[in-house]
């Protein structure tokens, strides 16, 4: 691994591009690890150093609306009202695919994911690789995406990479991916990009696999939201319901476990102050997660990843609500939570 400042030159990390070699890069989401998406065997090295399952299509990344027509075969009006609102930004759109892309891209489907990040030092490097840059989050397969520069660090360090640091990203989740069918947006993975600001564009709907949980074998129109994802080592249980019943909830279990085993290393991530919840007992680790949504959708891959670290028996996190920036959150803990919810 090499790395450079966002001050230093970055003609390095084009060169390894253009070399067919991978470069993870900040955006305005999350950081992303890219190889040219035009060139196979780089875009095979992404999955290689991932661990990504091959039937998980990756996002291609542009600088400018020239390149999005060498890439796709067709942009409808919707989606022509879509990127004049909000590219650049975190917003993917699944737009049939162009042949010129090859197909480990995107997993054999006739469909590829563009987006056009808003992050300056993003799409200044894209415009000097030039050519597109297929780029899934920086982070092993399964894990939280790469947000702080030093976990990107600690987790690629053995690996044939460039990083450029650009400090921690501004939103933390990932972008919104959506699909247009009849006049219809679909959003496959919630993100930044709200479900109400789409809906002033078009009639728009929500996977049901944003909220709930896939059935075994069922197809998924979004792969990437089949596999265990974000998820810690340590088993974390998400507690949702009104403030009041997290608490309730939240107290009965932990004072359940503590029965069980006294020496029970417990840890809980909350958003709001959980007055009654203050067991004030040594192994029992409080977190705030942040005092609003943005503020835990900035921190939340971060705080995850740092639960494997410090190792505790079993987490408790309070669930956001599920609106506006919340549902993004939402879907990212059920996950990480591998489903456990009370
Ligand atoms: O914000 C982001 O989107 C970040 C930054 C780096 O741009 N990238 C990112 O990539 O999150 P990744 O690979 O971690 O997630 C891509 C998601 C997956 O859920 C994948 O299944 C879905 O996009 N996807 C990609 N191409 C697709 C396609 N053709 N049809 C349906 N879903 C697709
Ligand atoms: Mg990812």
């Amino acid at each position: 691994m090499k790395y450079l400042d966002s001050n230093d030159d970055l003609n390095i990390a084009i060169e390894y591009i253009k070399s067919g070699k991978t470069v993870i890069f900040p955006t305005e989401t999350v950081y992303g690890i890219g190889a040219n998406a035009l060139d196979r065997n780089a875009v095979d090295k992404i999955f290689k150093i991932k661990g990504r399952p091959q039937d998980n299509p990756l996002i291609v990344h542009i600088s400018n609306i020239d390149m999005l027509k060498e890439l796709v075969t067709e942009v409808n009006e919707i989606e022509k009202k879509l990127i004049d609102r909000f590219w650049p930004g975190p917003l993917t759109i699944i737009f049939p695919k162009n042949e010129i892309i090859p197909n480990n891209v995107t997993c054999n489907l006739d469909t590829v994911g563009i987006r056009m990040p808003s992050n300056e030092i993003a799409r200044n490097f894209i415009t000097k690789c030039e050519c597109p840059i297929a780029a899934p989050s920086a982070n092993k397969s399964g894990k939280p995406s790469g947000t702080f520069i030093d976990d990107i660090l600690d987790e690629f360090m053995e690996e044939d990479v460039i990083v450029i640091d650009g400090g921690e990203s501004e939103i933390g989740l990932e972008s919104t991916v959506i699909k247009v069918t009849e006049g219809t947006i679909e959003i496959l993975r919630p993100g930044y990009i709200t479900y109400d600001e789409l809906s002033k564009i078009a009639p728009t709907i929500m996977n049901k696999n944003v909220t709930e949980k896939p059935k075994q074998d069922e197809k998924v129109e979004s792969p990437g939201m089949k596999f265990r994802h974000y998820a810690p080592n340590v088993k974390c249980v998400l507690v949702v319901g009104e403030k009041q019943d997290i608490e309730k909830k939240m107290l009965n279990e932990i004072q359940e476990k503590i029965e069980e085993n006294k020496d029970i290393k417990i840890e809980v991530l909350y958003k709001y102050n959980l007055p009654n919840l203050k067991l004030e007992k040594e192994n029992i680790k409080y977190i705030c997660m942040g005092k609003d949504d943005e503020e835990i959708s900035k921190k939340i891959y971060h705080l995850l990843r740092d639960i494997d670290k410090r190792k505790p028996d079993i987490v408790y996190i309070e669930s956001v609500e599920k609106k506006g920036l919340g549902i993004a959150i939402y879907n990212r803990l059920i996950r990480a939570c591998e489903y456990n919810i009370i």
